[in-house]
């Protein structure tokens, strides 16, 4: 396995790097060429050929170093074996924007281990970027620990959200929050990647993200990045949320949470 800077993390986290370096490197490759694009259900809702690729690399990565490993994965769903381990995967992240050559695309593995979620990577090839955190260690990008913002008003923030695909039958379709946030004059971006927003939030590039509809393999790797860089994850309306419940998600530095959440609860 390559060497990381981080020696303190875990032999589990060092496989899910590798992991996610190696599918990262995949894409990569594939980044720009011509390649087969297949429809999931939802306008847009996409699924390229190296999506597949990416997460066969990652399950047969860590079933080589984990056999007794269970995963959740976007594309193959639940497989493996009945084990304490879970592996959450998204083997690219923001497939629109890698079919469209828009280079903001992501790997994302998280580990939950009896239940908890023990470390999260994730990895934007492009930009060479490795964001990782484990349980109690500590958040870093490439190395470097990670923190989440200052910014203490939500007129001083930098927003970002997305849209689910299914926007025709999801009520809470952030339309009309992202319109709110607009008109309060507070600078909001969609990236097209949930787990690099949330990863950007946890490295204080972003003062919070929101948006509903993720699925565990987006959101879980970057659950435990804010939570490790010292920021807040809640549901809108300020409940605690779990990592694989669907809830409408909020993620800030803490800081400014209320405020973004009692924003968003004015259109609920
Ligand atoms: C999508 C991206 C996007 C978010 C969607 C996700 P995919 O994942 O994270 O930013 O708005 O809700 O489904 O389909 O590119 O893996
Ligand atoms: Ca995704
Ligand atoms: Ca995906």
């Amino acid at each position: 396995m390559a060497e990381h800077k981080e020696k303190t993390f875990s032999n589990y986290t060092l496989i899910a790097i590798d992991a996610a370096l190696q599918a990262g490197e995949i894409l990569r490759q594939g980044y720009g060429t011509q390649f087969s694009i297949t429809q999931k259900v939802g306008i847009h809702n996409l699924v390229t050929e190296f999506d597949l690729l990416a997460e066969k690399s990652i399950l047969s990565f860590i079933s080589k170093y984990v056999p007794k490993s269970q995963f959740l994965a976007e594309e193959s769903g639940a497989s493996g074996e009945t084990s304490e381990i879970l592996w959450i995967i998204d083997p690219l992240d923001g497939t629109v924007n890698f079919a469209h050559q828009i280079p903001v695309f992501s790997v994302s593995i998280a580990l939950e281990k009896k239940g908890e979620l023990f470390c999260g990577v994730v990895y934007q090839p492009i930009t060479h970027e490795l964001f990782v955190a484990e349980k109690n260690k500590g958040a870093f990008l490439n190395g470097k620990e990670l923190k989440v913002s200052n910014v203490s008003k939500l007129s001083d923030s930098m927003i970002s959200l997305g849209f689910p695909y299914n926007l025709h039958e999801n009520p809470h379709h952030c339309i009309e929050h992202f319109v709110d946030i607009l008109r309060l004059g507070i600078p909001i971006r969609r990236l097209g990647s949930a787990a690099i927003d949330i990863a950007y939030t946890a490295a204080g590039r972003f003062d919070g993200f929101f948006e509903v509809g993720l699925s565990p393999w987006d959101c879980a790797a970057g659950i435990l990045l804010i939570e490790e860089a010292g920021g807040k994850v809640t549901s809108w309306d300020n409940r605690p949320i779990h990592h694989r419940a669907k809830d409408p998600i909020l993620c800030t530095n803490g800081k400014i949470h209320t405020m973004l959440s009692n924003v968003l609860m004015q259109n609920e």
